[in-house]
């Protein structure tokens, strides 16, 4: 689909850089939009960095969730622990995106879709001016990184808690013609054996229930066994 790739190692020093400054822990997926050989390729460098102890088991990215996580219930006239609570346990992963430069960016994109979770940060490469993009009033505008700062997106299982209070963001990612980007998303979220169900406080007369009981690993699962498609996932546990 598309022809040279830029240089992997330079994707490998980026990722070093960015996750060293912030001590991420968890899971780690990989994705790459590769071509090819180049997969396997950016698959092992991706290793090498997890094995140079670089992602160290610290929790500073997870106390920062938890402390997200507690605004959002503040926000919604609860108790700080309310969502907590209600996540019923804690599901952490990160996954590094690799996205190489492709000289037909339009045929090469990370599809439009929600977050199965409960909200994501994600740490942007600030040398590529377009990458993510939301859907805002209909359209498609783009986030530009900021230097220092993170995105907080917005997942399913918050709009779901919050009876649609909340909605996740339907969001994707384009390449570059030029340069690589690169970018650390960090996904916080249920347990997987988690039962999720909207909090009771959020129900009202002119707040009727809007989604069904679930537990959050079967949403996951399906959420993974279909091609991302905006947000046809949270379609699936509403009345
Ligand atoms: C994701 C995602 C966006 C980006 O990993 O779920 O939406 O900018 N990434 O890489
Ligand atoms: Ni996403």
């Amino acid at each position: 689909m598309y022809g040279k790739c830029s240089s992997l190692p330079d994707a490998w020093s980026v990722f070093h850089d960015l996750v060293h400054k912030n001590a991420f822990s968890c899971n780690i997926m990989i994705s790459t939009l590769c071509a090819n050989g180049q997969s396997a390729q950016a698959i092992h460098l991706f290793l090498a960095l997890a094995s140079d102890s670089v992602v160290r088991p610290t929790h500073v990215s997870f106390v920062a969730a938890k402390r997200v996580l507690g605004l959002f219930s503040e926000s919604l006239g609860l108790e700080s622990g309310a969502l907590e609570e209600a996540f019923g346990g804690e599901r952490h992963a990160m996954r590094m995106n690799y996205y190489p430069p492709c000289p037909e960016p339009e045929l090469t994109i990370l599809d439009a879709h929600a977050d199965p979770n409960g909200f994501t940060i994600l740490q942007q490469d600030t040398r590529v001016k377009d990458g993510l993009q939301i859907v805002h009033c209909g359209a498609w505008v783009p986030i530009k990184p900021l230097p220092g700062a993170f995105v907080v997106n917005i997942g399913d299982q918050l709009q779901v808690l919050s009876n649609d209070a909340y909605k996740s963001v339907e969001h994707r990612a384009v390449v570059n013609s030029e340069r690589t980007r690169v970018s650390i998303a960090s996904f916080y979220g249920p347990a997987e054996d988690s039962h999720i169900a909207l909090l009771a406080q959020l129900v009202a007369d002119e707040a009727p229930a809007c989604f069904k009981d679930s537990v959050y690993g079967n949403y996951l699962q399906s959420f993974y066994a279909s091609k991302l498609d905006g947000k046809a996932a949270i379609e699936t546990v509403r009345y």
